[in-house]
């Protein structure tokens, strides 16, 4: 028997609620329950899926059936939340990022390794299978040498005012890039952010992230494009260069393209060889289905998640080191 609470019922909690619900009718998970302060929103969010609802996290930690949390609570909140119920022997998954602070980040990495708890993050990227499919074609050589990543995540919205871009966007990318690089850090990042609205809450960011050979920039806004959303991923590979439109129906665009190099009469020149581009579809499965998954299966085998804590930690060094980048404007080197 598993049973897990999900705490935190807001924009983001009511979907992990729905998905465990979808879990538990597939029999990939025996109960869920829920945990919010505002009873209001944890008793219709309750009745809507049948589930019992809780207003104080305290009665998730004394319930012997419940073996481990989703925390989707506002950031700041999380590090104490995680700490409670990795020390009364729950398993954790916290939504990203998983602070907003390196040490408590570290402290919880640490609290795991002590406890033996699992403590996963929501870095749903990597549970994307689009994500899954371009990491497997980088990996075999398909795209030749990894030569510039760029990233759009853009809207026109209102901004948040617990983080900013990076924390609430620019966590994913620089996540992302370090994955698809196969590398845990960049060798430096640089970035450049605006606040117009309220202070030290930038809701404008570009991020450039240095590694070996490659590029990496993010380009992170709630305020464009002026009408719908954009969010995709490029990958400039020597041979081939990718790309995910996370807004379009899960595929994966891939250009068969690449600019070579001639050289003639001891002079060097270029030109672009172009043979086409083809879109390989995948199979659709819901990203945070995935990561839910890989949750319930490592609370049960006792294995390491996809996005585990020391992914989390690394995350919220380099979101940090891009703030610090923004502040002092220069680059910041890892
Ligand atoms: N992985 C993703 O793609 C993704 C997307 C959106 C948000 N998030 C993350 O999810 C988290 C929540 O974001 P949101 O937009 O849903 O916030 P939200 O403000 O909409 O919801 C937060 C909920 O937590 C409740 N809450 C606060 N403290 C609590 C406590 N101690 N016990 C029980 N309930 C408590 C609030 O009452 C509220 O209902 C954030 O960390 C955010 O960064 C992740």
């Amino acid at each position: 028997m598993t049973g897990i609470g999900v705490i935190g019922t807001g924009y983001w909690g009511k979907n992990h609620v729905r998905t465990y619900s979808e879990l538990v009718s597939e029999g990939v998970l025996d109960h869920v329950l829920i945990c919010d302060i505002n009873e209001k929103r944890a008793k219709e969010l309750g009745s809507a899926f049948n589930i019992d609802y809780l207003t104080n996290h305290k009665e998730l930690i004394d319930n012997p059936d419940i073996d481990a949390v989703s925390i989707v609570t506002p950031s700041p909140t999380h590090f104490e939340l995680a700490k409670e119920f990795m020390e009364a022997g729950k398993d954790v998954l916290v939504e990203k990022p998983m602070t907003m602070d390196i040490a408590e980040a570290k402290e919880l990495v640490r609290i795991s390794e002590e406890t033996g708890q699992i403590l996963m993050v929501g870095h749903i990227f990597r549970h994307h299978p689009a994500v899954k499919e371009l990491k497997h074609r980088i990996n075999i050589g398909e795209l030749g040498t990894i030569r510039l990543i760029s990233s759009n995540r853009l809207s026109f919205g209102a901004p948040r005012s617990d983080m900013g871009v990076i924390y609430a966007l620019g966590i994913h990318e620089v996540d992302m890039f370090c994955y698809l690089m196969n590398v845990d850090y960049p060798k430096s990042i640089l970035a450049d952010t605006r606040c117009t609205l309220q202070p030290e809450i930038e809701e404008t960011a570009m991020i450039s992230m240095e590694f070996h050979n490659a590029t990496a920039y993010a380009f992170e806004s709630w305020l464009m494009p002026a009408s719908g959303k954009q969010r995709d991923l490029i990958v400039v590979g020597s041979e081939k260069v990718a790309k995910i439109d996370y807004l379009k129906p899960q595929e994966l665009q891939m250009f068969d393209i690449r600019i070579a190099e001639q050289d003639f009469d001891g002079k060097t020149s270029f030109n672009v060889e172009n043979e086409g581009s083809y879109t390989i579809p995948i199979p659709y499965a819901e990203p945070l289905k995935e990561e839910l998954k890989n949750f319930v299966d490592c609370i049960r085998s006792r294995s390491s998640p996809l996005s585990d804590g020391i992914i989390g930690m690394r995350a919220v060094e380099m979101a940090e080191a891009a703030l610090k980048s923004a502040s002092i404007k220069r680059s910041v080197e890892f």
